[in-house]
């Protein structure tokens, strides 16, 4: 089978990691967004993938290249941004588009059985088969009513809660039948949830499939946050996660859970955890408390340093001393001079070298 991963939007509301970092290279539990989605297709036998590509596209062709784990992957480069259905359209003329085919949005980490739903989906032979998830607020999503048959009759997109025909989002996974493509124009942006299935949804030929696994929907920081705390309880329980040429002194403290990168050091002194991240390659000085955090790749911190409910992007350096507070946001290459403060909820912005403290809830542009 062959997906179609759709890895073209701004992201803004991840800004402003993601004027540097596109959305699916964001890591999580060591290894970026995206290598869960393809890990996830492999498992399921998809030989060939195609991403939908726009902004920053030649960081996401430079991360993955042109194989994964067997799997062929291509680009389909958008000029301007075409949606969610506009790239499938645009996909069916890099590669042949012949059978069911699968697409998904690239910010969803899903533990679903796409074996199980493509046997739905032929039995229920509908055009489209959407994913759902069962969540616990309707009011953030689009949520679904289904009938006995299992197709979908219609979408409420964000309800309140009196309004709410179920608690079933979609899930934005998608399996296709090549007959929807006739269906979007070309070159032009279009959506599938807006313009294609409504249509569908009337003449009955949209099918709903439930999942019972986890669903991680990864749109803003909290999201993004909540995913990698969750899934790092998952793989690591009561432990620590280290990776290889990782070098954790004996005279620090590890309270699970806790992920060290690939090639991180830890100096003595330091106490990590619950709930922190350390990417690749980083540096963590002497006597440094950190917790409740999501440490990028390449970062630095020195010594006495506290980092705490923070998310701090690849390439960050941080002097000695520092006091990184609740909620803050530091993005790639961002340096922090000695003893500085940065106060909760402050964004600092790419590139800046901060050398005075940063008040509480400020954007250092
Ligand atoms: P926000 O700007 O924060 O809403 O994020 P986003 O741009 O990622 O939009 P959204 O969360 O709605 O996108 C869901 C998925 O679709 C993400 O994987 C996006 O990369 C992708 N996507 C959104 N718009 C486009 C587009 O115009 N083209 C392509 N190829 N992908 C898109």
């Amino acid at each position: 089978m062959k997906a179609i991963i759709l890895a073209g939007g701004y992201a803004t509301r991840l800004r402003p990691i993601s004027y540097v970092i596109p959305k699916l290279l964001f890591p999580v539990v060591g290894k970026p967004m995206v290598h869960w989605t393809l890990d996830m297709l492999k498992k399921f036998g998809v030989n060939e993938v195609i991403l939908g590509v726009n902004y920053l596209a030649d960081l996401l062709r430079a991360e993955l290249g042109s194989t994964y784990d067997g799997m062929h992957v291509r680009y389909s480069l958008e000029k301007t941004p075409l949606g969610t259905a506009g790239p499938i359209k645009l996909a069916s003329h890099l590669t042949k588009l012949h059978g069911t085919f699968l697409a998904m949005n690239g910010d969803v980490i899903a533990d679903i059985n796409i074996r199980r739903m493509l046997s739905h989906h032929l039995k229920t032979e509908a055009s489209i088969t959407d994913a759902l998830h069962e969540v616990m607020d309707p009011r953030r999503f689009g949520v679904v009513e289904l009938d006995s048959a299992h197709r979908i009759l219609r979408f409420v997109e964000k309800p309140n809660l009196n309004e709410a025909p179920s608690r079933l989002a979609n899930a934005g996974i998608y399996l296709i039948e090549p007959d929807v493509l006739r269906m979007i124009p070309d070159d032009r942006k279009f959506s599938l949830e807006r313009q294609i299935f409504p249509g569908l949804a009337r003449q009955r030929r949209l099918s709903g499939f439930t999942f019972p696994g986890y669903w991680f929907d990864i749109g803003n920081l909290s999201d993004y946050q909540r995913a990698n705390f969750e899934l790092l309880s998952r793989k690591a329980g009561k432990s620590t996660l280290q990776e290889k040429r990782s070098k954790v002194s004996n005279r620090s403290a590890l309270r699970p859970p806790v992920y060290v990168g690939r090639g991180s050091r830890i100096e003595s002194g330091s106490s990590l955890g619950p709930f922190v991240l350390i990417g690749k390659s980083g540096q963590v000085g002497k006597r440094t408390r950190i917790t409740k955090s999501i440490i990028f790749d390449e970062v630095t911190i020195g010594e006495g340093s506290r980092v705490d409910g923070a998310v701090i992007a690849s390439n960050v350096t941080i002097g000695k001393n520092v006091k990184i507070e609740r909620g803050s946001t530091l993005s790639p290459y961002v340096q922090v001079g000695d003893g500085v403060r940065i106060g909760e909820n402050a964004v600092v912005h790419p590139y800046k070298e901060v050398a005075t403290n940063v008040s509480p809830g400020k954007h250092v542009m």
